[in-house]
Protein backbone atom coordinates (compact mmCIF):
# COMPACT_ATOMS: atom_id res chain seq x y z
CA UNK A 1 0.00 0.00 0.00
CA UNK A 2 1.58 3.80 -0.60
CA UNK A 3 0.60 6.36 1.83
CA UNK A 4 -2.18 7.79 -0.27
CA UNK A 5 -3.74 4.29 0.16
CA UNK A 6 -2.97 3.70 3.73
CA UNK A 7 -5.26 6.30 4.10
CA UNK A 8 -7.77 5.52 2.66
CA UNK A 9 -7.72 1.57 3.47
CA UNK A 10 -8.96 0.56 6.94
CA UNK A 11 -9.32 -2.74 8.56
CA UNK A 12 -12.31 -3.16 10.10
CA UNK A 13 -14.51 -5.70 11.78
CA UNK A 14 -17.88 -6.02 10.18
CA UNK A 15 -21.18 -7.01 11.95
CA UNK A 16 -24.16 -7.44 9.89
CA UNK A 17 -27.78 -7.01 11.87
CA UNK A 18 -31.53 -7.48 10.88
CA UNK A 19 -34.08 -6.27 12.09
CA UNK A 20 -36.46 -9.45 12.71
CA UNK A 21 -40.39 -7.83 12.05
CA UNK A 22 -41.88 -10.81 13.53
CA UNK A 23 -39.66 -12.15 16.36
CA UNK A 24 -39.40 -8.39 17.00
CA UNK A 25 -35.76 -6.90 18.08
CA UNK A 26 -32.47 -7.18 16.21
CA UNK A 27 -30.92 -10.02 15.01
CA UNK A 28 -26.57 -10.69 14.14
CA UNK A 29 -26.94 -12.05 10.62
CA UNK A 30 -27.20 -16.15 11.07
CA UNK A 31 -23.99 -16.29 8.65
CA UNK A 32 -21.57 -15.82 11.64
CA UNK A 33 -21.09 -13.20 14.04
CA UNK A 34 -18.72 -11.18 12.30
CA UNK A 35 -15.99 -11.02 10.19
CA UNK A 36 -12.36 -9.28 9.36
CA UNK A 37 -12.23 -7.03 6.50
CA UNK A 38 -10.66 -4.34 4.62
CA UNK A 39 -12.74 -1.49 3.87
CA UNK A 40 -11.91 1.17 0.88
CA UNK A 41 -13.07 4.57 0.94
CA UNK A 42 -12.85 6.48 -2.06
CA UNK A 43 -15.11 9.01 -3.76
CA UNK A 44 -17.86 8.69 -6.16
CA UNK A 45 -20.06 11.00 -7.37
CA UNK A 46 -21.39 13.55 -4.60
CA UNK A 47 -21.31 10.78 -1.81
CA UNK A 48 -18.40 7.99 -0.69
CA UNK A 49 -18.21 4.45 -1.65
CA UNK A 50 -17.14 2.48 1.10
CA UNK A 51 -15.78 -1.08 -0.05
CA UNK A 52 -15.38 -4.56 2.16
CA UNK A 53 -13.29 -6.75 0.87
CA UNK A 54 -11.82 -10.23 1.76
CA UNK A 55 -8.30 -11.50 2.35
CA UNK A 56 -8.22 -12.04 -1.59
CA UNK A 57 -9.38 -8.83 -2.39
CA UNK A 58 -12.73 -9.94 -3.49
CA UNK A 59 -15.42 -7.65 -2.56
CA UNK A 60 -17.95 -8.86 -0.19
CA UNK A 61 -20.21 -5.82 0.21
CA UNK A 62 -20.19 -2.16 -1.35
CA UNK A 63 -22.40 0.96 0.48
CA UNK A 64 -22.57 4.31 -1.10
CA UNK A 65 -22.87 7.11 1.38
CA UNK A 66 -24.73 10.32 0.67
CA UNK A 67 -26.52 13.09 2.51
CA UNK A 68 -29.61 10.99 2.45
CA UNK A 69 -27.48 7.94 3.46
CA UNK A 70 -29.10 6.66 7.33
CA UNK A 71 -25.62 6.45 9.21
CA UNK A 72 -23.73 7.54 12.25
CA UNK A 73 -21.53 6.88 14.76
CA UNK A 74 -21.49 4.30 16.78
CA UNK A 75 -20.00 4.02 20.07
CA UNK A 76 -16.26 5.03 19.89
CA UNK A 77 -14.59 4.13 17.02
CA UNK A 78 -17.55 2.68 15.36
CA UNK A 79 -19.61 3.08 12.25
CA UNK A 80 -23.46 2.03 12.03
CA UNK A 81 -25.31 1.96 8.44
CA UNK A 82 -28.44 0.89 7.84
CA UNK A 83 -30.25 -0.64 4.30
CA UNK A 84 -34.16 -1.12 4.56
CA UNK A 85 -34.04 -3.23 7.38
CA UNK A 86 -30.09 -4.58 7.52
CA UNK A 87 -27.55 -2.21 8.75
CA UNK A 88 -24.04 -2.91 9.22
CA UNK A 89 -21.67 -2.17 11.85
CA UNK A 90 -17.68 -1.16 11.24
CA UNK A 91 -15.45 -1.72 13.85
CA UNK A 92 -12.39 0.19 13.70
CA UNK A 93 -9.42 -0.77 15.30
CA UNK A 94 -8.98 2.56 16.69
CA UNK A 95 -10.14 5.74 17.65
CA UNK A 96 -7.48 8.03 15.50
CA UNK A 97 -8.59 5.07 12.19
CA UNK A 98 -11.98 5.69 13.09
CA UNK A 99 -11.10 9.72 12.95
CA UNK A 100 -9.17 9.61 9.92
CA UNK A 101 -12.34 7.32 8.00
CA UNK A 102 -15.08 10.17 9.30
CA UNK A 103 -12.61 13.10 8.30
CA UNK A 104 -12.87 11.44 4.80
CA UNK A 105 -16.57 11.01 4.73
CA UNK A 106 -16.87 14.57 5.63
CA UNK A 107 -14.68 16.31 2.94
CA UNK A 108 -16.57 14.61 0.51
CA UNK A 109 -20.31 14.24 1.78
CA UNK A 110 -22.45 17.30 1.63
CA UNK A 111 -24.07 17.84 4.81
CA UNK A 112 -21.42 16.07 6.59
CA UNK A 113 -22.78 13.09 7.74
CA UNK A 114 -21.96 12.15 11.74
CA UNK A 115 -22.59 15.49 12.42
CA UNK A 116 -25.57 16.87 10.88
CA UNK A 117 -27.15 14.39 13.45
CA UNK A 118 -25.27 16.08 16.31
CA UNK A 119 -27.33 19.29 16.11
CA UNK A 120 -30.77 17.62 14.95
CA UNK A 121 -30.01 15.74 18.28
CA UNK A 122 -29.67 18.56 20.57
CA UNK A 123 -32.35 20.83 18.75
CA UNK A 124 -35.89 20.02 17.38
CA UNK A 125 -36.25 20.93 13.78
CA UNK A 126 -39.39 23.77 14.39
CA UNK A 127 -37.30 25.50 17.13
CA UNK A 128 -34.05 25.91 14.90
CA UNK A 129 -36.19 26.78 11.83
CA UNK A 130 -37.38 29.49 14.05
CA UNK A 131 -34.32 30.43 15.55
CA UNK A 132 -31.95 30.88 12.68
CA UNK A 133 -35.09 32.60 10.74
CA UNK A 134 -35.15 35.48 13.96
CA UNK A 135 -30.64 35.31 13.55
CA UNK A 136 -31.27 35.77 9.93
CA UNK A 137 -32.65 39.31 10.16
CA UNK A 138 -30.57 42.19 10.26
CA UNK A 139 -32.84 43.60 13.26
CA UNK A 140 -31.79 40.94 15.51
CA UNK A 141 -28.10 41.11 14.64
CA UNK A 142 -28.49 45.00 15.32
CA UNK A 143 -30.05 44.43 18.55
CA UNK A 144 -26.94 42.62 19.95
CA UNK A 145 -24.51 45.01 18.04
CA UNK A 146 -25.85 47.73 19.55
CA UNK A 147 -25.44 46.14 23.16
CA UNK A 148 -22.50 48.57 23.67
CA UNK A 149 -21.25 46.69 26.77
CA UNK A 150 -21.18 43.57 24.58
CA UNK A 151 -19.62 44.52 21.65
CA UNK A 152 -16.95 46.74 22.99
CA UNK A 153 -16.00 44.05 25.80
CA UNK A 154 -15.47 41.66 22.73
CA UNK A 155 -13.22 44.38 20.85
CA UNK A 156 -11.30 45.20 23.92
CA UNK A 157 -10.55 41.40 24.94
CA UNK A 158 -9.80 40.85 21.65
CA UNK A 159 -7.28 43.93 21.00
CA UNK A 160 -5.96 44.01 24.36
CA UNK A 161 -4.61 40.44 23.57
CA UNK A 162 -3.61 41.17 19.89
CA UNK A 163 -0.23 38.95 20.66
CA UNK A 164 -3.06 36.06 20.65
CA UNK A 165 -3.99 36.99 17.37
CA UNK A 166 -1.46 38.43 15.44
CA UNK A 167 -0.85 35.79 12.29
CA UNK A 168 -3.10 33.34 13.51
CA UNK A 169 -5.75 31.39 12.39
CA UNK A 170 -9.38 31.82 13.85
CA UNK A 171 -12.75 30.39 14.09
CA UNK A 172 -15.75 32.65 14.54
CA UNK A 173 -18.38 30.25 15.41
CA UNK A 174 -21.65 32.19 14.96
CA UNK A 175 -20.40 34.95 12.74
CA UNK A 176 -23.65 36.53 12.71
CA UNK A 177 -22.68 39.99 10.73
CA UNK A 178 -18.86 39.04 11.09
CA UNK A 179 -17.81 41.62 13.47
CA UNK A 180 -15.82 39.77 15.96
CA UNK A 181 -13.97 38.36 12.69
CA UNK A 182 -13.57 42.29 11.79
CA UNK A 183 -12.28 42.35 15.30
CA UNK A 184 -9.69 39.05 14.95
CA UNK A 185 -8.25 41.26 11.77
CA UNK A 186 -7.41 44.18 13.60
CA UNK A 187 -5.76 42.69 16.07
CA UNK A 188 -3.17 41.04 12.95
CA UNK A 189 -5.70 37.14 12.59
CA UNK A 190 -3.92 36.01 8.97
CA UNK A 191 -6.93 34.13 8.09
CA UNK A 192 -10.61 33.83 9.97
CA UNK A 193 -13.00 31.01 8.95
CA UNK A 194 -16.78 32.58 10.07
CA UNK A 195 -19.18 30.29 10.22
CA UNK A 196 -23.06 31.22 10.41
CA UNK A 197 -26.10 28.99 10.06
CA UNK A 198 -28.40 31.75 9.28
CA UNK A 199 -28.91 33.87 5.97
CA UNK A 200 -27.11 36.35 7.75
CA UNK A 201 -24.34 34.42 6.37
CA UNK A 202 -24.45 36.09 2.71
CA UNK A 203 -24.87 39.78 4.93
CA UNK A 204 -21.41 38.79 6.02
CA UNK A 205 -20.10 38.03 2.80
CA UNK A 206 -20.77 41.68 1.93
CA UNK A 207 -19.52 43.20 4.62
CA UNK A 208 -16.08 41.18 4.06
CA UNK A 209 -16.21 42.36 0.30
CA UNK A 210 -17.34 45.83 0.55
CA UNK A 211 -14.43 46.27 3.56
CA UNK A 212 -11.89 44.48 0.97
CA UNK A 213 -11.11 41.24 3.54
CA UNK A 214 -12.01 38.39 1.37
CA UNK A 215 -8.90 36.95 1.28
CA UNK A 216 -8.52 36.89 4.75
CA UNK A 217 -12.27 36.39 6.45
CA UNK A 218 -13.81 33.02 4.55
CA UNK A 219 -17.48 33.07 5.57
CA UNK A 220 -18.87 29.35 5.38
CA UNK A 221 -22.57 29.43 5.82
CA UNK A 222 -23.60 26.10 7.74
CA UNK A 223 -24.14 25.09 11.37
CA UNK A 224 -20.57 24.69 13.57
CA UNK A 225 -21.35 21.26 13.76
CA UNK A 226 -21.47 19.98 9.57
CA UNK A 227 -19.43 22.32 8.13
CA UNK A 228 -15.83 21.50 7.04
CA UNK A 229 -12.75 23.28 7.89
CA UNK A 230 -9.51 23.19 5.17
CA UNK A 231 -6.88 23.58 8.47
CA UNK A 232 -6.94 23.66 12.13
CA UNK A 233 -7.00 26.92 14.14
CA UNK A 234 -5.59 28.61 17.18
CA UNK A 235 -7.86 30.84 17.98
CA UNK A 236 -12.16 30.05 18.20
CA UNK A 237 -14.19 33.29 18.85
CA UNK A 238 -18.20 33.68 19.01
CA UNK A 239 -20.72 34.88 21.09
CA UNK A 240 -22.61 32.24 22.11
CA UNK A 241 -24.55 33.67 24.91
CA UNK A 242 -28.21 33.76 25.72
CA UNK A 243 -30.47 34.37 29.03
CA UNK A 244 -29.17 32.55 32.23
CA UNK A 245 -25.89 32.44 29.73
CA UNK A 246 -27.36 29.05 28.51
CA UNK A 247 -30.63 29.80 26.47
CA UNK A 248 -30.60 29.32 23.18
CA UNK A 249 -28.15 26.33 24.18
CA UNK A 250 -25.34 27.77 21.60
CA UNK A 251 -22.49 26.76 23.98
CA UNK A 252 -22.69 23.00 23.14
CA UNK A 253 -21.87 24.17 19.24
CA UNK A 254 -18.72 26.53 20.76
CA UNK A 255 -17.35 23.39 22.16
CA UNK A 256 -18.20 21.59 20.00
CA UNK A 257 -15.94 23.35 17.39
CA UNK A 258 -13.42 22.29 19.41
CA UNK A 259 -12.60 19.50 17.63
CA UNK A 260 -10.83 22.43 15.18
CA UNK A 261 -8.60 23.83 18.26
CA UNK A 262 -4.98 22.82 17.72
CA UNK A 263 -3.77 21.62 21.17
CA UNK A 264 -3.24 24.50 23.27
CA UNK A 265 -5.19 26.62 21.28
CA UNK A 266 -7.35 29.62 22.89
CA UNK A 267 -10.84 30.07 23.05
CA UNK A 268 -12.60 33.60 23.70
CA UNK A 269 -14.16 33.61 25.96
CA UNK A 270 -12.22 31.15 27.89
CA UNK A 271 -14.92 30.33 30.67
CA UNK A 272 -18.24 31.85 32.31
CA UNK A 273 -19.73 31.76 36.48
CA UNK A 274 -23.18 31.47 36.77
CA UNK A 275 -23.93 33.43 39.91
CA UNK A 276 -26.99 32.98 41.96
CA UNK A 277 -28.67 34.54 45.00
CA UNK A 278 -31.59 34.73 46.73
CA UNK A 279 -33.82 37.75 46.84
CA UNK A 280 -36.74 39.64 48.47
CA UNK A 281 -39.45 41.26 46.11
CA UNK A 282 -43.05 41.93 47.16
CA UNK A 283 -43.70 43.85 44.15
CA UNK A 284 -43.15 41.39 42.29
CA UNK A 285 -44.68 38.44 43.65
CA UNK A 286 -47.78 40.56 43.96
CA UNK A 287 -48.04 41.83 40.44
CA UNK A 288 -47.31 37.97 39.38
CA UNK A 289 -50.00 36.56 41.17
CA UNK A 290 -51.90 39.84 40.21
CA UNK A 291 -51.18 38.82 36.40
CA UNK A 292 -53.48 35.45 36.75
CA UNK A 293 -56.37 37.18 38.83
CA UNK A 294 -57.87 37.95 35.25
CA UNK A 295 -58.60 34.28 35.53
CA UNK A 296 -60.71 34.73 38.53
CA UNK A 297 -63.63 36.71 37.08
CA UNK A 298 -67.12 34.97 37.17
CA UNK A 299 -68.39 36.86 34.53
CA UNK A 300 -66.44 37.81 31.62
CA UNK A 301 -69.23 38.30 28.68
CA UNK A 302 -71.33 36.70 30.73
CA UNK A 303 -68.93 33.50 31.04
CA UNK A 304 -67.16 32.36 34.25
CA UNK A 305 -63.64 32.00 33.47
CA UNK A 306 -62.31 31.13 37.38
CA UNK A 307 -62.11 27.28 36.80
CA UNK A 308 -58.81 28.42 34.76
CA UNK A 309 -57.15 30.49 37.11
CA UNK A 310 -54.92 27.75 39.17
CA UNK A 311 -53.56 26.68 35.33
CA UNK A 312 -52.85 30.37 35.01
CA UNK A 313 -50.91 30.69 37.96
CA UNK A 314 -49.59 27.54 37.43
CA UNK A 315 -48.45 28.82 34.17
CA UNK A 316 -47.31 32.46 34.77
CA UNK A 317 -45.14 31.03 37.65
CA UNK A 318 -43.51 28.41 35.34
CA UNK A 319 -42.06 31.85 33.81
CA UNK A 320 -38.47 32.76 34.30
CA UNK A 321 -38.38 36.80 34.73
CA UNK A 322 -36.27 38.68 32.56
CA UNK A 323 -35.31 42.18 33.81
CA UNK A 324 -33.41 44.05 36.14
CA UNK A 325 -33.07 45.14 40.00
CA UNK A 326 -31.12 46.78 42.82
CA UNK A 327 -28.44 44.59 44.33
CA UNK A 328 -29.60 45.73 47.44
CA UNK A 329 -32.84 43.11 47.24
CA UNK A 330 -30.26 40.42 46.85
CA UNK A 331 -30.70 38.67 50.71
CA UNK A 332 -27.12 36.34 50.43
CA UNK A 333 -23.74 36.72 48.93
CA UNK A 334 -24.15 35.00 45.70
CA UNK A 335 -23.30 31.42 44.77
CA UNK A 336 -21.20 30.79 41.62
CA UNK A 337 -20.83 27.45 38.91
CA UNK A 338 -18.39 27.85 36.64
CA UNK A 339 -17.89 26.40 33.37
CA UNK A 340 -14.44 26.40 31.77
CA UNK A 341 -14.85 26.10 27.93
CA UNK A 342 -11.18 25.05 27.26
CA UNK A 343 -12.23 21.94 29.61
CA UNK A 344 -16.23 21.11 29.09
CA UNK A 345 -17.52 19.05 26.94
CA UNK A 346 -20.78 19.44 24.76
CA UNK A 347 -22.52 16.69 27.41
CA UNK A 348 -21.36 18.86 30.30
CA UNK A 349 -24.22 21.12 29.42
CA UNK A 350 -27.05 18.13 29.16
CA UNK A 351 -27.67 18.87 33.19
CA UNK A 352 -26.16 21.11 35.74
CA UNK A 353 -26.75 20.65 38.95
CA UNK A 354 -26.08 23.52 41.43
CA UNK A 355 -26.12 22.62 45.12
CA UNK A 356 -26.29 26.39 47.43
CA UNK A 357 -26.17 27.27 50.93
CA UNK A 358 -27.09 30.62 51.24
CA UNK A 359 -25.60 32.94 54.34
CA UNK A 360 -28.70 35.29 54.81
CA UNK A 361 -27.61 38.96 55.67
CA UNK A 362 -31.20 40.39 56.21
CA UNK A 363 -34.48 38.96 57.80
CA UNK A 364 -37.02 39.08 55.32
CA UNK A 365 -39.36 36.67 52.84
CA UNK A 366 -37.21 35.30 50.07
CA UNK A 367 -39.37 35.28 47.02
CA UNK A 368 -37.13 33.82 44.53
CA UNK A 369 -33.46 33.10 43.21
CA UNK A 370 -31.78 35.71 41.32
CA UNK A 371 -29.21 34.59 38.08
CA UNK A 372 -26.97 36.29 36.05
CA UNK A 373 -23.63 35.50 34.70
CA UNK A 374 -19.88 37.17 33.52
CA UNK A 375 -17.40 36.00 31.22
CA UNK A 376 -14.16 35.81 30.96
CA UNK A 377 -11.46 36.34 28.14
CA UNK A 378 -7.82 34.74 29.44
CA UNK A 379 -5.51 36.17 26.58
CA UNK A 380 -1.86 36.16 27.39
CA UNK A 381 -1.72 39.57 28.08
CA UNK A 382 -4.58 40.21 30.38
CA UNK A 383 -8.18 38.63 31.44
CA UNK A 384 -11.21 40.59 30.34
CA UNK A 385 -14.57 40.50 31.71
CA UNK A 386 -17.75 41.31 30.77
CA UNK A 387 -19.98 41.20 33.56
CA UNK A 388 -24.18 40.90 33.35
CA UNK A 389 -24.53 41.68 37.40
CA UNK A 390 -27.42 43.63 38.97
CA UNK A 391 -24.74 46.32 40.16
CA UNK A 392 -22.60 46.52 36.85
CA UNK A 393 -23.92 48.23 33.44
CA UNK A 394 -27.11 46.75 31.99
CA UNK A 395 -27.03 44.43 28.85
CA UNK A 396 -29.35 43.10 26.94
CA UNK A 397 -29.11 39.86 29.02
CA UNK A 398 -30.30 42.08 31.51
CA UNK A 399 -30.83 39.23 34.99
CA UNK A 400 -33.39 36.47 35.27
CA UNK A 401 -35.23 35.92 38.39
CA UNK A 402 -37.05 32.66 39.23
CA UNK A 403 -40.05 32.94 41.65
CA UNK A 404 -40.73 29.92 44.82
CA UNK A 405 -43.76 28.80 44.32
CA UNK A 406 -43.85 30.10 48.18
CA UNK A 407 -41.90 32.96 49.22
CA UNK A 408 -39.75 31.60 52.55
CA UNK A 409 -39.66 33.81 55.81
CA UNK A 410 -36.09 33.38 57.31
CA UNK A 411 -33.44 35.43 59.74
CA UNK A 412 -30.04 37.19 59.32
CA UNK A 413 -28.31 34.26 59.78
CA UNK A 414 -29.83 31.61 58.93
CA UNK A 415 -29.07 29.71 56.08
CA UNK A 416 -31.16 28.76 52.60
CA UNK A 417 -30.10 25.34 51.32
CA UNK A 418 -31.18 23.25 48.10
CA UNK A 419 -30.31 22.76 44.40
CA UNK A 420 -30.75 24.43 41.13
CA UNK A 421 -30.83 21.77 38.34
CA UNK A 422 -31.09 23.08 34.74
CA UNK A 423 -31.73 20.40 32.73
CA UNK A 424 -31.38 20.92 28.93
CA UNK A 425 -33.98 20.61 26.17
CA UNK A 426 -34.99 20.23 23.02
CA UNK A 427 -36.53 23.22 22.45
CA UNK A 428 -33.11 24.97 22.93
CA UNK A 429 -33.48 26.13 26.65
CA UNK A 430 -33.95 24.50 29.30
CA UNK A 431 -35.87 23.82 32.16
CA UNK A 432 -35.34 24.80 35.43
CA UNK A 433 -36.03 23.47 38.59
CA UNK A 434 -35.51 24.70 42.25
CA UNK A 435 -35.57 23.18 45.88
CA UNK A 436 -34.80 25.06 48.77
CA UNK A 437 -35.16 24.94 52.73
CA UNK A 438 -34.51 27.14 55.45
CA UNK A 439 -32.24 25.04 57.34
CA UNK A 440 -33.04 26.31 61.22
CA UNK A 441 -37.11 25.99 60.58
CA UNK A 442 -37.62 23.51 58.16
CA UNK A 443 -39.62 25.31 55.75
CA UNK A 444 -39.40 24.52 52.54
CA UNK A 445 -40.18 25.75 49.07
CA UNK A 446 -39.14 25.45 44.85
CA UNK A 447 -40.50 25.46 41.62
CA UNK A 448 -39.91 24.04 37.89
CA UNK A 449 -39.78 26.67 35.34
CA UNK A 450 -39.53 27.06 31.52
CA UNK A 451 -36.48 29.45 30.50
CA UNK A 452 -37.43 29.07 27.35
CA UNK A 453 -41.24 30.95 27.69
CA UNK A 454 -39.81 33.88 29.63
CA UNK A 455 -41.79 36.62 30.76
CA UNK A 456 -39.57 39.85 29.76
CA UNK A 457 -41.02 42.86 32.52
CA UNK A 458 -40.28 46.74 31.43
CA UNK A 459 -37.70 48.18 33.30
CA UNK A 460 -38.83 50.45 36.42
CA UNK A 461 -38.42 53.56 34.60
CA UNK A 462 -40.86 52.26 32.12
CA UNK A 463 -43.53 51.48 34.18
CA UNK A 464 -43.01 54.81 36.30
C1 LIG B 1 -25.56 35.73 19.53
S1 LIG B 1 -25.34 35.77 17.82
C2 LIG B 1 -23.75 36.48 17.65
C3 LIG B 1 -23.48 37.06 16.29
C4 LIG B 1 -22.11 37.71 16.15
N1 LIG B 1 -21.03 36.78 16.43
C5 LIG B 1 -22.00 38.90 17.04
O1 LIG B 1 -21.26 38.81 18.04
O2 LIG B 1 -22.64 39.91 16.78
C6 LIG B 1 -25.11 34.09 17.48
C7 LIG B 1 -25.09 33.72 16.00
O3 LIG B 1 -24.71 32.36 15.90
C8 LIG B 1 -25.49 31.71 14.91
N2 LIG B 1 -25.53 30.28 15.29
C9 LIG B 1 -26.21 29.72 16.31
N3 LIG B 1 -25.98 28.40 16.37
C10 LIG B 1 -25.12 28.14 15.36
C11 LIG B 1 -24.51 26.94 14.90
N4 LIG B 1 -24.73 25.78 15.50
N5 LIG B 1 -23.69 27.02 13.82
C12 LIG B 1 -23.46 28.21 13.22
N6 LIG B 1 -24.04 29.37 13.59
C13 LIG B 1 -24.84 29.33 14.66
C14 LIG B 1 -26.84 32.41 14.98
O4 LIG B 1 -27.52 32.27 13.75
C15 LIG B 1 -26.43 33.85 15.28
O5 LIG B 1 -26.26 34.61 14.12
Amino acid sequence: MDASEEETRFCVRVFCLSEDQLQGGIQVAKDGQHRDLLLQVSPEGKGVSLVLMDDDRTCVLKITITSETDCCRFGAQSFLVSRGNMSSVLCFRTCSEYQAFQRLLSHRTEPRVEEHCVFDQRVEGSTALQHFQSSGCLLQQQNMLQDYLRTATYQKAILLNEVDFKDKIVLDVGCGTGILSFFALQAGAKKVYAVEASAVAKHAEVLVKSNGLSDKIVVLEGKVEEVTLPEQVDVIISEPIGYMLLNERMLEGYLHAKKWLKPKGMMFPTFSDIHLAPFTDEQLYMEHNARSSFWQQTCFHGVNLSGLHSAAVDEFFKQPIVDTFEWQILMARSTKYTINFLEAKEEDLHRLDIPFVFKLSQTGLIHGIAFWFDVAFVGSRMTVWLSTAPNQPLTHWYQVRCLLQTPLFAKTGQTLSGKVQLIANKRQSYDIHIMAVIDQSGFKSGNTLDLKNPFFRAPTWLRA
